[in-house]
């Protein structure tokens, strides 16, 4: 168990293929290279990160219940999940700690289907839009929702 509080990534469908996905959308940078800028940046606010990958809805919502009662707070980029993951959203109204909604592209400048988000009611705030930078603008929002809890 570490000292340090710990923020609990989670990346849901086809983030796994950032880098070679429409990178004209998405950026050059793959997965692990936000994994890294995160985790860069949790070190620079004195958090520890974990990070959870998942094809499935089901391996998202079981990654959810792990954290309860053991991660301080969660970023999740749901992927296309974040449109109709119900059982996410209600896994992640189940969880104590802040919840911060990641999105690279900002879904609300493109197909209609992306325009509502059934992860945005359960979430904290929501961070979309900035490309690769949202990865460490998430973990900054993280670190000072928890330093405003005590
Ligand atoms: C995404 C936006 C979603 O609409 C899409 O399905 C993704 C990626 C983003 O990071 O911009 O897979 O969450």
């Amino acid at each position: 168990m570490s000292a340090r509080p710990v923020v609990l990534l989670l990346s849901g469908p086809n983030l796994d293929l950032l880098g070679q996905r429409e990178p004209e959308i998405y950026g050059s940078a793959t997965l692990d290279d936000h994994v890294a800028a995160a985790r860069a940046a949790a070190a620079d606010h004195g958090l520890d990160l974990e990070h959870t990958h998942s094809t499935s809805e089901a391996g998202l919502v079981e990654a959810v219940h792990a954290a309860r009662g053991r991660c301080a707070a969660i970023i999740v980029n749901p992927g296309a999940l974040t449109h109709y993951g119900w059982s996410l959203h209600d896994a992640l109204a189940a969880f104590d700690g802040p919840v911060v909604e990641l999105h690279l592209s900002n879904p609300r400048q493109r197909e209609a289907w992306r325009h509502t988000s059934v992860v945005a009611p359960v979430a904290t705030g929501t961070i979309a839009g900035f490309g690769a930078a949202g990865y460490p603008l998430a973990v900054e929002a993280v670190s000072r929702l928890l330093r405003a809890r005590g």
